[in-house]
Order: C-alpha cells, then structure tokens, then sequence
C-alpha cells in the first residue's frame, strides 16, 4: 500500500457553510426552467399535491439517506459505499461518473446564459428570438447531421466557465465552494426576488398566475404526473447520486443532519415555486400583450422557456434589458453553485481515492472535462447532444444509481437501522420507523417503475428524431461510459486511505476536538 503522507480532509467552517452550499446545489436550472413548465403541463395548482407528497415522502428521505451514509463514513461515495460493502464502491464510482456526465453538459447551458445576460443588455435577438437560439446562437445542424465545427459564441463562454469553475474547484471545500456559495446563493435570492417582484406588477401577471394554480384535479389520476413529480424532486434536491452525500462528508461530527436535510429540501422547493410565479407572471404578460389566452401560449418548457420566450417576453417589456440581466444572471448563478457541487463529487473521489491535493484533481479532471464539454457541446451539434446526454444519464443513471444506493444501503453495512440511529444520534429532528420502510422499499420500487417506464419508451420509440446512431453513442453510451468508468476505477488500488469510517460515532464525537491535529487520517 502506498505510504504517501495523509492529507487533512477539508470541512465546511461550519453548518451555515454546509446549508448555503446544499441549497445552493439544489437550486439550479433544474428549478427556473424545469419545474414551472412541469408544474404547468402537470395540472398546475393541482401538481404541488403529487409534488408535495414527492418532497416529503420521497425527497427528505433521500437526503436524509445521502446526508447518513455521507456523515457517517465521511468519504466521497466511492470511499462511503465500499464502507456499506466492498463492492459497493462501484456503485460510488458509478454515481461519481453520472455527475461528471451531467457536469459537461450542465456546464454549456450556463455558459449559454452568461452569453443571453450580455444579450440581454441591447436585446441582442432583435426581432426573431428563435432562429437567434438556433441558427446565430448555437448554430445547430439539424438532428440527422453531426458537426465538429465550433459555435464560436458557446466555445468561449464555455471555456470561461470551465476556467471560473475549476479555479473555485482547485482551491478547495471551503476556501472554493463554500466560499463560492456565500457570495452566489444571497445574491442569487436578491436578484431573483426582484425579478419576481417586477414580473407580478406587470399587466396580465394575474392571468398568468391563474393559469400556473388552477387546479387540474383530474391530473391526479394520471400516473404519468405523479412520476413527473417524483422526478422533478430528485432531480431538483440533487439526492441518490452522490453530491448531497459528498457534500455531508464534510461536515463536522457533531451536526445537525436531519434538521438541515429539511431546511434545505423546504427552501429549493419554495425558490421552485417562487420561480412559478416570476415565470408565469411574466408568460401572462406576453399573453396579454398579443391580446391571446393562457392556454394558446406555447414554448413552456425547458431551454425554449429560457432561451426563446423569455428573450420575447424581454423584447416586449418597458425596462425590458435589466429584467433580462436579472433572469439570465439568476440562471447563471443558480447554475454555477450547482455545477460547482457535480464537481466536487468527482473532485473529492480523486482525492479520496488517491489522496490528491484540490488543484491536482482539479487539474486531472477539469482537462478531460472541459475538452470533452468543448467538443461536445461547444460545437454546432451541441444542442443535439445536450439534449440526448441530458435524457439518458438523468431517465436511467441518476435513476438506476439512486435504486442501486438506495438498496445497498439497506441491505449492507449498518443496514438502515444503523444509519437511522447514525441520524438520530447527532440530530434535532429524530427519524422516525417509516423512513426505513420508504428508503428500503418503497423508493426503490417507485424508482423502478420510473425507469423501466422510461427504458421501455426508449427501446421501443428510439428518442427524439435524432439518427439512431447519435441517439445510441450520445444516449445509450454516455450510461455506458459510466459504467465502464466506474468499473476501472473500482479495480485501481487506493494510494490513500483514511482511518475514520471504522470509528463509532461515539468514539467521532469524542474525537471531535483532535480532529484537526490528527489530520482526520492515516494511511493503512
Ligand atoms: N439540482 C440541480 C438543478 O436543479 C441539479 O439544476
């Protein structure tokens, strides 16, 4: 075994640190361009009864798992699961390599963004917002062609991104991130609020507004919407795929993990909601304005929602470029604190792994991933990839890396009676029976008929009217690379290991204060 010196872990300065970080991973684009579109085309007021019973049922468990299993073994989720069980750190690479997938693309939609709020500043889109998207912006070939050639006013932001991103990265958990989120998150609720503030004063905010809350009850009959619920509270809480549990491990021994679980799962979901209303407040004035019904608007939903009715929405609007600075710097900044957490999952395996320093892992990954992020979604086919990376490695890795989690938990290791009394042991809010039984059963098997929902329609219907090929290299491949990824990893040796995750908690807690002296390590 190697004999390289151990290196201190780093920790959050403290629980305000941890919490501003962990919503500021859950608040992303996921929660400005997804949720109002999916809560509007999911029966609208009616969606926060599925949406709700995900939050509490489905999305607190999870984060109350991820956050156990992260605090407990204290270690990125290939360290942490092979504590659960030796083979299970394959499942920890796995998850390790779904975010390092979602990170190259999420990275282009924020560079896309920082690119819209300097368009916003003179409506750079002029008249025509979705052939500017397409055609100038991206320059996207169409579904059945695929293009090398750069798309030169993605390429750069992008490559700032990465720069900005690594940079913040190298210099480590709380000099980088945590510093990072104390600076984004605030400034992101400042900004937003506003806009919010100035959506709802304007004409036709109301029916708007009436459209997004009015109930469609018969929608709860549909399966369809309550998977959709339970896919957007994953999705948006950031659970089951290793950054909330990453991002646990560096928390003191002494924390208040279920307390914080619930603050942070309450506050995305209310700036989610918050988010409906700027949006459709805003959609209510385009409908307005062109004298036509709610229900006659069109482009709801996902990058069209962003990058196509909102640059209309801003072209229409008296003070029209500040609103537009507003809602595109929001995005960025909710994107970057985001993007910075899928980071730090492969960042802390690399040095967890091979007890790396930040800037070296930043470097060993941050040169594949921007090269890889610039080729792929920095060229004229980059739409076209994000979209199929986008709808595999969240319908099938997030989906089938949470099951697997969530399962090995549950039958290895402590068990979750063990985690449940790991939670309890250190937190405010005591966790009761049921959560074992909606960890170990029920969110599996909700899970389940998600993905194979999911794997079906694709087997049978292909995805989108992409060409076969690019749907199976971009789509199917990219899970395969995860696979494959996490497997070579799992079989390469650890240069670095640490002796903590045998402690009890007891004995944690009694370590608490030579913590820092002992460097939190040894080598074995
Ligand atoms: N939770 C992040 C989002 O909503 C990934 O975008």
């Amino acid at each position: 075994m190697s004999s390289s010196a151990p290196r201190a872990r780093d920790s959050w300065s403290g629980q305000t640190g941890f919490l501003l970080a962990a919503i500021g991973s859950a608040i992303g684009l996921g929660n400005i361009w997804r949720f109002p579109g999916v809560a509007y085309s999911n029966g609208g007021g009616a969606f926060l009864v599925p949406y709700l019973v995900a939050l509490v049922f489905v999305g607190i468990p999870m984060l109350w798992l991820d956050y156990a299993v992260g605090h407990k073994f204290r270690g990125s989720p290939p360290w942490a699961l092979r504590k659960v069980i030796g083979g299970g750190e394959f499942v920890g690479w796995f998850q390790t390599f779904v975010c390092f997938v979602i990170m190259v693309y999420y990275g282009a939609v924020l560079a896309w963004s920082v690119e819209y709020t300097i368009y916003s500043v003179n409506t750079a889109w002029g008249e025509e917002p979705t052939s500017f998207f397409t055609d100038s912006f991206l320059q996207v070939v169409d579904g059945t062609t695929f293009s090398w050639a750069p798309a030169w006013p993605v390429m750069i932001p992008l490559a700032l991104v990465w720069i900005l991103v690594l940079l913040v990265i190298g210099r480590g958990l709380s000099k980088g991130v945590e510093a990072a989120n104390k600076i984004f998150l605030p400034l992101l609720v400042v900004l937003f609020l506003a806009l919010v503030v100035r959506a709802l004063f304007l004409p036709g905010a109301t029916e708007g507004l009436n459209a997004f809350f009015t109930p469609n009850w018969s929608s709860l009959a549909n399966p369809q919407v309550w998977l959709a619920a339970f896919a957007q509270i994953f999705y948006s809480l950031s659970v089951g795929f290793g950054i909330m549990l990453t991002y646990a491990s560096y928390l003191k021994p002494k924390s208040n993990l279920t307390g914080t679980a619930l603050v942070a799962g309450f506050a995305n979901s209310s700036f989610e909601i918050l988010a409906g209303i700027g949006v459709f407040s805003a959609v209510g004035f385009m409908a307005h304005q062109r004298g036509v019904a709610m229900s006659g608007v069109e482009g709801l939903s996902g990058p069209i929602l962003s990058f196509v009715t909102f640059p209309k929405i801003i072209s229409m609007m008296p003070g029209g470029p500040i609103f537009g600075v507003l809602f595109f710097s929001s995005l960025v900044l909710a994107g970057v604190t985001s993007l910075l957490s899928l980071l730090q999952v492969v960042s802390g395996g690399l040095q967890d792994k091979f007890g790396w320093s930040p800037p070296r892992s930043a470097l060993v990954l941050g040169i594949p991933a921007t090269v890889i992020s610039l080729a792929l979604f920095g060229t004229r086919s980059g739409l076209n990839n994000l979209d199929i990376v986008d709808n595999f490695i969240n319908s099938i890795g997030v989906v089938s890396s949470a099951i697997l989690f969530a399962l090995l938990c549950a039958l290895a290791g402590p068990g979750l009676s063990g985690l449940r009394a790991h939670l309890n042991s250190v937190s405010s809010v005591k966790v009761p029976k049921l959560w074992e039984h909606l960890v170990g059963i029920v969110i599996p098997v909700v899970l389940f008929v998600m993905m194979t929902m999911s794997l079906v329609a694709l087997i049978a219907d292909g995805y989108g009217s992409y060409r076969q090929s690019f749907v199976m290299i971009f789509g199917w491949g990219s899970v395969l690379v995860a696979i494959l990824a996490a497997l070579v990893l799992t079989f390469v040796p650890w240069k670095h290991r640490r002796v903590n995750p045998h402690a009890t908690v007891a004995r944690i807690l009694a370590d608490e204060g030579a913590e820092s002296a002992l460097g939190e390590g040894e080598n074995e």
